[in-house]
This record gives C-alpha cells, structure tokens and sequence, in this order.
C-alpha cells in the first residue's frame, strides 16, 4: 500500500509533499542469548547547575513539596522510569569533590566554589547520605565516583569504610553519629574521572599506577563487594583503553568511557532547538559513530582480557549543546527536543548489541543538565522527549535481546557518514513478551514496514508511538505535552507477519502478543 502524506519540513518553515516508503526488518526470535542489563539505562547526577540543588534536592522546608528534601514531582517521575544506577556527585566535580564536607549537621557544612562549573558556591547540603538515601527510596545501585586528581588515597578508603563498613571502625561510627546505623550497600566505584583532563590531566601511563594505588586501599567491608571502575578514554582515545588493559587489567572490574554528541569543543555547539535539516542528519551520523568507537574499544578489550573479566561502562554519553539563552553558561542547562529523543532510541539500540561487554550506560545528565531526563524551574518540573524514550524503552531491561536485521534505505551526511533511516532493537522479557522499539528518523517519509518473526509466533500487538508535528518541537514549562507518547494502532499482525506504517520522524515501541 503506497500513499501520500503531506508532511512539514522541519523549524515549521516549508510544507512539502511527503513520500512513503518500505523497509523490512527481520526479528530473530529464537537467536537471543545475552541480556541486556538493566544498567544500560543508568543516570549521572553531577553537582553542576540545578542538577541537584532545584533539580533533586530542595531541602525540607522548601515551598516545593519534596519527600524528606527530595522534590516528590521529580522523584515521583525517577520512580516511574525505574532508574537502575545512579553515578554521582561528578563528572569533574568528583575530582575537587571532598566527602567529609557533606556528612554532619547541615547547617554546620562547609561551603565551597565549584570551580568547574560557573564558580556557583556549593553548601554541600546534598551529600554522602543524601544520595545514599536517595537511592535507596528509588530502588537504584549508587555509583559513586572517587576523588583521585585532587584527593588522597586515604581519603578515598575512608570514603568506602564510611558508606560500607559495619564494624567498630572509625568512619563506621562516624556515620553513626551523623544518624545512619547500618552501613548502605555500594556497588560501583569510579575511581577518578577522566583522569586525562579535569580529573587532573594525566598521561595513561602515569594514571594507570595511580588506579593501583588507590584501587589497592578501596576495601570490601562486611558483605560489600566493590565494582572498581577506572577512569576511561574520551571517544577515539584508543591507546588510553589499551595503556590502562595492559597496565592495571587485572585490578579493574570495569573501565568507563565517555562520548557526546557534540559539534566539537571550541566555539558554538549550536542551539538545542534551532537547527538545519542538515544539522539533524549530521547529528545522527554522529550518534550513531558510538557504534564504530565501541567495537574499536572493545577490541582492545577483547584482545587484552580474552576471558572478558573487565566490563566496559559508557558512564557519561548524550547530546550537548550550547546552553538556553538567558542562563549560566556554565551550567550546561538545554532544550530537549524529538531529535534528542532519537539520539537516545537510536544510541540505546546500539547499546543493547554490546552487551556482552558493555554493561553500563549513564546518560548526561538526569535533571537540568544536558541531555536531561526532566527539566526544572522552581516549582514546574516538565518531562523531556527523551524521557518518554527511557519510559517506552524501559521494557528492555533486564531481557534477552534478539538480533534484528534491517533492510532499509540510506543517506549520506555531512563528515560522510552513511546512515540508515530506520534503526530497532528487539528483547524478550522474563515473561517471554516480544518487544520491538522501532525509529524511522526520516524527517520527511512515512514508512510501510514489514518484520518478520523467526522462531516465535505473535497473535496481537499493541504499542506506543513518540512523535511531532515538527522535529524541533520540545516540552515546555508552558505546554509540557507537545512531545509525549500517544498510543499506537497502525500495526496489525497477519499469517504471522506484523506490518505497520510508521509515521515520519516516529518512534514505536510494540509489544507481541
Ligand atoms: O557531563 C558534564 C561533564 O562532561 C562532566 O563533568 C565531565 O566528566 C565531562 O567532561
């Protein structure tokens, strides 16, 4: 069936008669083996601009109604997505960052200057128990990262004894003072964070023996058991993943890895919500190059820890754009729009092919900071178009992914990238329900799509779709249900093939009954 939609071109400026067109997707039912972990769709909650303090924490006798200091909007919307991990307090805040001066009296805190991001003083109201807590009324896995560029090896230990350790030990009962009896669980441990530039401009070499050291004094107190993760390459630094397997290997349980979809470093990265066709497209090729520069990372991996001991952790990842007009530049607050929803599908597609060794993502950032989750001012809180992308994802976590071939047509784009105009991900859930997420990032085409199931057998199919009229629209504080998902009713299954026509720029996610 072929027919015409009239479709508006994007920024609303141009109406054009839009085509539509075929793809075929084939869904191997009976291939699945890896899971994918529910940790592919962790946070990072740094102390930089309203992240924190307006964006999670607005303290107890705050006018915004807030869950022992936690405000309930933001939380109530964190439970609901069902936050696996959460990585804090940085980021480059973790290397200036000094656990001591965030226990005790709120009242009695240091105050500091966050010198990285805008010199904003910092009261350390939120701190060690603050975001312990916090995660434990969320159900997720605290990642806390360690100071190492500026901080002490014994700094560090004693960090650890505190969260972790129930004996009669100094840092035990020091955490009993300030009201916590039992030790919390700590899973993952950043130690240090991108060592190579604001985490204190290391070569690899030297930061290897550093992991070591530090690494050696990180204790598994009573039952915990540490994750370890050092601090890892930017992008297409490969010798600082090869430097540090050979190096220090053996001692990590982890390595991290950052990358942005970012222009570039120097100079404007571009608006969030004004930009080219052009600039759409080049942004998808370039979130979808994490594919190439996670293959070429973990074939350093691969070849260097062949029994696959040390996992690899895409811990900060995301779009980054230059800051909304009329805020602090150096509190990175940006618009959200459908094309940073499919930066997060398309990316969140790739992600669930490398798990075998990928077993981390952490997105930048969850409120107020980048590519957030949820946007705050004062008392209005608004959920971002990649939020409803992590909620229609959420099905996948913790299920056993099932390849899926596509056939569909490409383009090429700007830096020569070739990209395909539909990308999906597969996943069977404990359950055995079959779920298909599936983007058609073709701003201007609908497309007819026929899959096909090999080894299952589907009778009915519901679904969810995430779409636009335009493909800069974005929430805001105004009209908060521009870009939110709708129930889906074009696919229909028949002699066990399931079609649907996906509307142009659409995100879909189904469920096989
Ligand atoms: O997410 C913002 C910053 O980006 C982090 O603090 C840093 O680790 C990275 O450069």
């Amino acid at each position: 069936m072929k027919r015409l939609l009239l479709g508006t071109l994007m920024l609303g400026a141009t109406l054009s008669l839009s085509a539509q067109k075929e793809a075929t997707l084939t869904v191997q039912a009976d291939k699945g083996t890896d899971i994918i972990p529910k940790e592919i769709y962790g946070q990072f909650a740094e102390h930089l601009g309203s992240c924190i303090y307006g964006g999670i924490w607005v303290g107890e006798n705050s006018d915004i109604p807030n869950i022992k200091g936690y405000r309930t909007d933001v939380f109530n919307a964190l439970k609901a997505l069902q936050v696996p991990v959460m990585r804090w307090p940085g980021g480059c805040f973790a290397d200036e960052y000094h656990w001591m001066d965030g226990i005790g009296p709120r009242d009695q805190r240091p105050k500091m200057v966050n010198n990285n991001w805008g010199g904003t003083v910092e009261d350390n109201s939120f701190g060690t128990h603050e975001f312990l807590n916090l995660c434990e009324m969320l159900g997720c896995e605290p990642y806390v990262s360690g100071n190492v560029g500026s901080g002490t090896v014994e700094e560090l230990a004693k960090w650890v004894e505190y969260m972790t350790s129930e004996g009669d030990s100094p840092m035990a009962n020091l955490r009993r003072k300030n009201g916590r009896d039992k030790a919390w669980k700590v899973k993952y441990l950043g130690v240090g964070n991108e060592s190579w530039g604001c985490g204190g401009s290391m070569y690899p070499e030297y930061y290897s023996d550093l992991y070591r050291r530090y690494a050696t004094y990180c204790r598994n107190y009573d039952g915990n058991q540490l994750f370890k993760v050092a601090s890892g390459a930017s992008d297409y630094d490969y010798k600082w993943t090869r430097v540090l397997m050979e190096r220090a290997g053996s001692m990590m349980n982890g390595i991290s890895l950052h990358y942005y979809t970012v222009t570039g470093w120097v100079g404007s990265k571009g608006s969030a919500t004004q930009f080219t066709p052009d600039d759409y497209y080049w942004t998808m090729g370039k979130c979808r190059e994490i594919e190439d520069v996670l293959k070429k990372h973990i074939a350093i991996m691969d070849e260097l820890d062949p029994k696959n001991n040390v996992a690899l952790l895409l811990d900060e990842w995301g779009t980054w754009w230059d800051v909304e007009p009329n805020t602090i530049p150096g509190h990175l607050f940006q618009q959200n729009t459908l094309r940073d929803a499919f930066v997060a599908s398309l990316s969140l597609d790739i992600f669930h092919k490398y798990t075998r060794r990928l077993k981390m993502c952490n997105i930048a950032q969850v409120v107020n900071v980048l590519q957030s989750m949820i946007l705050t001012d004062g008392p209005r809180m608004v959920l971002t178009p990649t939020y409803h992308v992590f909620r229609m994802y959420k099905v996948h976590q913790d299920a056993t992914y099932l390849p899926v071939d596509i056939q569909c047509d490409t383009m090429q784009v700007r830096d020569n990238r070739t990209l395909p105009l539909v990308s999906a991900t597969a996943s069977k859930d404990k359950n055995g329900k079959i779920h298909l997420s599936i983007s058609n990032i073709d701003t201007e085409n609908a497309r007819e799509l026929t899959i096909r199931l090999n080894g299952a057998q589907a009778k009915g199919v519901t679904g969810e779709i995430l779409t636009a009229t335009h493909i800069n629209d974005y929430n805001s504080f105004d009209k908060p249900e521009t870009v939110v998902p709708r129930p889906f009713k074009d696919a229909r299954i028949r002699k066990g093939v399931l079609t649907l026509t996906m509307p142009a720029k659409s995100i879909v996610t189904l469920e096989l009954q």
